[in-house]
């Protein structure tokens, strides 16, 4: 593919050079610069991507060039600030293919779209006192948490859909379909499951599980966290209801999230939070309210992490996310076939399609161990139960050390994780 332009250009073994786009993150440079021997090997995406240049810069010229508040001043700075938010919204809209920027809300993150939606639905028609929510065994605590709140307020069952347990299937880890069949059905009225398992990379396939639950006048809000920065989404092909991931980990800022609902639904439901932006009229006696998307924008937001997160966009778009899907796809299989080669090495299930995560045990040796083991090495990765721990008590572990993938990654980065697991088992004797 050489008539890419560079620093997009690719290699002979993906469609991208993880070593050409680390140079449009400063903190790769930075960090060489101090260990030159051991440059950082990035390997915890899943919990957070490196930004690059571009998106710093976009903050930065927000806070020195045209700083104010947004939606209150008549002066240029403000307007400028609410224009660019305002092109934000809009640039999320395209990346996700919304019909149109009103379906978009600004949150400050996944976490707070899931909590936005298990607040608000008992409080619309969408959801009454009876009617049950499922989820599923792979969801991150996030998308777990706030519906036991809901049941346990406003009187809503929730149930949960179990992944396949059995070793010997190809879907081991993965949703399993039949059980989720059965749950959708009455007096299930809304479906909560993630695209992308952060725990084990299990992949979800949410279009065909989107389609059934339709069928039976189901509703589905899907937990994007781990898909956006890795595949193309496509909210109206995907006939979803709700959507919801967060800017950090789409190579934008920390501080921002985005709610994408329906129209009809989103302007179902009642306001979130309340105060400033979000009234029309407000009186003593009585207040009216805006529709959506700004209903639920109450107060000043992040304004910098939403600018930012339209520079992030563009940089998505610039590397291309089927390229980017190709790229990490690749690094995966590269890295389960040497992972496997290791002795004594345990890596989780996750169905029958991996995203860009593999999470694995290392003979006895504690996760948290090796992952200080790993940093001794500057390579960083997660270990823990990564906000999963229902789903890792599924897999009969308490922990495991996480590789998440993302466009900065090399295979020789795989190869340094092999090495310093190696040394680690050597250690560890
Ligand atoms: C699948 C999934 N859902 C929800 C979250 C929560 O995201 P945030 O902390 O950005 O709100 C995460 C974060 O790791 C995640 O991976």
């Amino acid at each position: 593919m050489d008539h890419l332009p560079s620093p997009l250009a690719s290699d002979a073994k993906s469609p991208l050079d993880g070593a050409i786009l680390k140079k449009q993150f400063p903190i790769f440079a930075n960090d060489a610069a101090k260990n030159p021997t051991k440059p950082l090997v990035y390997l915890d995406s899943g919990a957070s991507t490196q930004k690059p240049a571009t998106v710093i810069a976009a903050i930065r010229d927000f806070y020195e060039n045209y700083y104010a508040n947004i939606h209150r001043g008549v002066y240029r700075f403000s307007q400028r600030a609410s224009d660019a938010v305002e092109q934000s919204r809009v640039a999320v809209q395209k990346l996700i293919n919304a019909p149109s920027a009103d379906n978009i809300v600004f949150t400050s993150g996944t976490t707070e779209g899931l909590n936005l939606l298990a607040a608000t639905l008992p409080y619309s028609p969408l959801l009454k006192k009876g009617d049950r929510v499922v989820i599923s065994e792979l969801e991150h605590h996030a998308n777990i948490v706030p519906w036991q709140m809901m049941r346990d307020r406003h009187r809503i069952d929730l149930a949960v859909a179990p992944i396949d347990r059995n070793p010997d299937s190809d879907n081991y880890g993965g949703i399993d379909r039949d059980a989720l069949a059965k749950l959708l059905q009455k007096p299930t009225r809304l479906l909560a499951i993630t695209h992308s398992a952060n725990a084990t990379g299990a992949s979800v396939p949410v279009a065909e599980i989107i389609a059934a639950a339709h069928r039976h006048g189901i509703l589905v809000a899907i937990d994007g966290a781990q898909a956006v920065a890795h595949q193309r989404v496509d909210v109206q092909a995907l006939d979803c209801d709700f959507y919801v991931f967060s800017g950090h980990k789409i190579y934008g800022p920390t501080g921002v999230g985005v709610l994408y609902g329906r129209g009809e639904y989103l302007a179902a439901l009642p306001p979130y939070q309340t105060g400033g932006d979000m009234i029309e009229v407000v009186s003593f006696e009585k207040t009216s309210f805006q529709p959506p998307p700004q209903r639920f924008e109450a107060g000043t937001p992040d304004i910098a992490a939403i600018i930012g997160i339209k520079a992030a966009i563009e940089f998505l778009q610039a590397v291309g996310l089927a390229r980017i899907a190709a790229h990490e796809h690749g690094l995966v299989a590269y890295a389960l076939a040497e992972l496997a080669a290791i002795p004594e090495i345990t890596i989780m299930p996750a169905g029958r399609k991996r995203d860009g995560v593999v999470s694995f045990t290392l003979g006895k040796i504690h996760p948290h161990d090796l992952g200080t083991i790993l940093d001794d090495d500057n390579i960083a990765i997660r270990a823990g139960h990564h906000c999963a721990q229902p789903l890792l008590r599924c897999l009969g572990v308490a922990a495991t050390a996480r590789a998440s993938f993302g466009v900065y990654n090399e295979f020789s980065d795989i190869d340094r994780l092999c090495a310093s697991l190696r040394r680690a088992q050597a250690m560890w004797g």
